[in-house]
């Protein structure tokens, strides 16, 4: 393992997940500027330093596997793009709990190992892996499964980036955990590099930005991997769009009653997301401005971009002495950050943040050649 690797532990081998290990395979290979990864470098680090250490899942096609074989198994919708090389990091079981209730209870079948995981052999395989940062990747929904995940990762002294919409930046005692074990927190609900919400809000900061006001708005999203197979499940949703609304306040509208979120499993779509926007507005002497839109991306390879700056941003945090929530990087890389902010504020400070650690980086290596 080189010296410069970021130690990085899986919690959910899905679709997010085979995008976000193709994604660093690729970089392996043919270092360089790519095209959707906004930084080469964070921190020193380019996307091919992120090393797997571990990997959990409870589906009885990815456990047991190599994580390089895993990441193309069972329901998994994300596109084959790149050829994983073998990784040598086999597929733990992990414990449970709620993570396939709903939906993926009769899609998903668990391996026999699952009965035997526990948070305590969760523990011991932590501290055996020494993950410098845990990615959660479980489905939405899964309250508890997310908070015994991140609860373990902070335990072993680990960063956390919580993919999903479950609390946990926005959990003051998980908060405060990690802030007391020297670990940063990223969270919570990843957005998607270029989808749905970073559009939504982009445009109404636009509409904004020349006082049309927005009287109406609707962002109606479809697809067919098994996120939103899990997401068709009502009580399994609650928690995406508490968090899509909660981005689009956070972009300055009033989101009550705006129709955000999850709207329908279409298996043929696999991993495409469609996306139906509209935005009713008012000008001068109440003229109406009406925008409507479709927006078709590849929803896993999407997460992937976000992934590759949140893992090196929560590593390099951890370095700067930055640790529990770090405000100035969850407010652009998630949905539901604790502190959210516009888009083009929340883009400036990732941005300087960015800059930041670069600038540490290079102190530290003027120190260690002093
Ligand atoms: N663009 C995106 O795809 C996107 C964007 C933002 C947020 N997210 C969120 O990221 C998360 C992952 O999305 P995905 O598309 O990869 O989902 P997925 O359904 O493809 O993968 C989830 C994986 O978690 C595993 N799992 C379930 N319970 C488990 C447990 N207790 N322990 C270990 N593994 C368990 C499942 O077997 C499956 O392999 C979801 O919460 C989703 O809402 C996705």
């Amino acid at each position: 393992m080189s010296s410069n690797a970021i130690r990085v532990a899986l919690v959910g081998v899905g679709s997010c997940a085979s995008s976000f290990v193709q994604s660093v395979a690729l970089d392996r290979e043919q270092p360089g500027p790519a095209n959707g990864v906004m930084h080469e470098y964070i921190g020193g680090h380019r996307l091919g330093d992120v090393e797997f250490v571990a990997a959990f899942d409870v589906d009885s096609v990815k456990v047991g596997r190599d994580l390089s074989e895993a990441v193309y198994a069972g329901r998994t919708a994300a596109v084959r793009h790149v050829d994983v090389p073998h990784l040598g990091v086999k597929v733990q079981a992990g414990p449970l709990l709620d993570g396939l209730d709903g939906a993926l209870s009769d899609a998903v079948s668990t391996h026999a190992d699952v009965g035997h995981a526990s948070p305590a052999s969760l523990a011991a395989a932590l501290a055996d892996a020494r993950p410098d940062v845990v990615v959660c990747l479980l489905p939405t929904g899964s309250t508890e499964a997310v908070a015994t995940y991140a609860r373990a990762a902070a335990e072993a002294g680990a960063g956390f980036v919580n993919a999903t919409p479950e609390p946990v930046a926005n959990d003051p005692e998980l908060a405060a955990l990690f802030a007391e074990r020297g670990a940063a927190l990223l969270g919570d609900d990843l957005r998607s590099h270029l989808g749905a919400t970073t559009l939504h809000t982009a445009l109404i900061e636009l509409f904004q930005s020349r006082a049309v006001e927005v009287k109406d708005n609707y962002q109606l999203n479809v697809g067919g991997n098994t996120d939103f197979l899990n997401l068709s499940d009502p009580s399994r949703s609650r928690s995406k769009q508490v968090s899509k609304r909660k981005a689009l306040a956070n972009a300055g509208i009033d989101s009550r009653e705006v129709a955000a979120g999850p709207n329908g499993f279409v298996k043929h779509l696999g991993d495409r997301k469609v996306c139906f926007l509209r935005i009713e507005g008012e000008s001068i002497i109440g003229a109406p401005v009406h925008m409507e839109l479709r927006l078709e991306v590849e929803d896993s390879p999407n997460a992937a971009a976000v992934l590759a700056n949140a893992v090196r941003a929560a590593h390099s945090a951890a370095r700067q002495g930055m640790v529990g929530v770090i405000d100035p990087v969850c407010a652009f890389l998630f949905k539901s950050p604790k502190t959210g902010a516009r888009e083009s504020e929340a883009l400036h400070d990732f941005q300087a943040f960015v800059r930041k650690s670069a600038e540490h980086h290079a102190h530290q290596a003027v120190d260690r050649s002093a």
